[in-house]
């Protein structure tokens, strides 16, 4: 017997609830506001030259990244997320600035979505390792797919920050929300990419945060 309210699934549940929370980075977008570790990556990919080059933003989000790295030369970016509204929001935003046609978009979960997306000169994952159970399908499987340099963030191994995401994800099973965070072992990120023939070339953190660029050996 088929239910009349199937559960939603990981991803659709994932994408309500940053749907709900789009507007906000929106507005800190529109603000011009980055983060300090996203202006750390913005600024060291930089130093390579964006004449050409393709990325792919995994939970691309309103599109922080991408359209900063488009707006100083990159040459196409595309854009997935599980978050329709997200996607609205990065679109608009594409087209505030006049670049829609150098960025695409895909709903969905990038695990699924993969077989369809091109391989790319740059890699995005930013303050998504954490929203995502397979870490290790996901960093592997977006590797892959990366020709130059792969930048991600993700919480930073203290204390703090542990504490704060184990009592998160207690309190979302507790009440069975739609969406939890996931706390991993982080180092297993260096190790994938190294495995996958990348080499770390530069990193900071903030108490929050870690970001940390790679690029892939020649
Ligand atoms: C914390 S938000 C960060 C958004 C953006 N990167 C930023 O920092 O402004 C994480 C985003 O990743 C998306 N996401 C998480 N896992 C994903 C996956 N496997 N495929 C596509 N999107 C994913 C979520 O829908 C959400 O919009």
């Amino acid at each position: 017997m088929t239910s009349c309210c199937p559960h939603p699934s990981v991803s659709e549940s994932t994408g309500k609830f940053f749907s709900k929370r789009s507007k906000s980075y929106a507005r800190s977008f529109r603000k011009g506001k980055l983060e300090k570790i996203q202006q750390y990556l913005i600024d060291e990919i930089c130093k390579e030259s964006l004449e050409g080059k393709t990325i792919l933003d995994i939970g691309s989000g309103v599109g922080k990244l991408h359209l900063s790295l488009l707006r100083r030369g990159a040459s196409f970016a595309t854009g997935v997320d599980m978050s329709e509204s997200m996607i609205d929001h990065a679109k608009a935003f594409a087209q505030k600035f006049g670049i829609e046609n150098k960025t695409v978009y895909h709903l969905g979960d990038f695990m699924v979505k993969t077989d369809s997306l091109a391989d790319a000169d740059i890699t995005l994952l930013d303050k998504v390792v954490c929203c995502y159970e397979d870490l290790e399908g996901l960093v592997s499987t977006s590797a892959d797919k990366t020709k130059f340099l792969y930048a991600l963030t993700f919480p930073a191994d203290n204390f703090l920050m542990k504490f704060w995401f184990k009592t998160e994800i207690v309190v979302a099973k507790l009440f069975r929300a739609d969406f939890r965070p996931y706390w991993h072992q982080w180092e297993r990120i260096e190790q994938l990419l190294n495995e996958k023939g990348f080499s770390l070339v530069g990193s900071t953190s903030t108490i929050i945060w870690h970001a940390a660029l790679y690029k892939k050996n020649n």
